[in-house]
């Protein structure tokens, strides 16, 4: 399994199976890794941070026999905490959770850390990226969301996009910047531009007839992954 996020710097495309046909999940998966993606992006939400409820650690586990890809969780999620160790035991390779929740974020990334996992902390468009300055170089990634979490398919928000200038600054080279929500063949070239190097993409490549062709669109538009 690659059990290793890709160095910081290369510009990754990871499918968000949020836009996937949920009862055909190991067959989107094998489409996609098929395309040469090396990360796959995990959206799970509780109903209580976001106004949506998705999937947990029993079906991560039954994925993770299908698939050797990185898998990079995003927990949309109120505590945390208290689900990580079930997230890191069904095969999650990154653990990302939300600044907005927590007073002790340090600590969760070490928890993290301690569980075999890398860490990724990421913040809402409307939380200013000060809020993340002490736990940003603790973590392998961090991911500017460029949508309100808690669906696929909507706008990308620019004003929250152009943090990612803000967060590349701050953090240096060497952490992944992900970015995530209405990431497109045109919205693309502006994230890679403002540095971000980890493009999370649901709806532009599952809400399309050719996965594969998908894929290829947002590496032509500057995503190389
Ligand atoms: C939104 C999720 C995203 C979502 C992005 O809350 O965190 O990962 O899948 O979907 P698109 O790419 O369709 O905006
Ligand atoms: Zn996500």
């Amino acid at each position: 399994m690659n059990k290793q996020m890709p160095k910081a710097g290369t510009v990754e495309i990871v499918p968000s199976i949020l836009s996937a046909d949920f009862a055909r999940l190991a067959d989107e998966i094998a489409v996609v890794a098929s395309a040469g993606v090396k990360m796959l992006h995990l959206d799970v939400m509780d109903g209580h941070f976001v106004p949506n409820i998705t999937i947990g650690p029993p079906v991560i586990a039954k994925l993770r026999k299908h698939s050797d890809l990185f898998f990079d969780s995003h927990l949309m999620i109120s505590e945390p905490a208290r689900y990580i160790e079930a997230f890191a035991k069904a095969g999650v390779n990154n653990i990302t959770f939300h600044i907005e929740v927590t007073d002790e974020p340090e600590r969760i990334v070490e928890q993290i850390h301690a569980l075999g996992c890398t860490a990724g902390i990421t913040l809402n468009p409307e939380t200013p990226v000060e809020s993340i300055r002490k736990v940003a170089p603790l973590c392998e990634m961090v991911l500017v969301m460029t949508v309100r979490p808690g669906f696929g398919g909507q706008s990308f928000m620019a004003d929250a996009a152009r943090k990612v200038i803000e967060v590349r600054r701050m953090v240096g080279p060497h952490i992944r910047v992900e970015v995530d929500g209405g990431i497109d063949p045109d919205t693309t070239p502006i994230v890679v531009s403002y540095g971000a190097d980890t493009l999370v993409a649901g709806n532009a490549i599952f809400g399309q007839a050719d996965r594969i062709a998908a894929i290829e669109a947002l590496r032509k538009a500057g995503g190389k992954g």
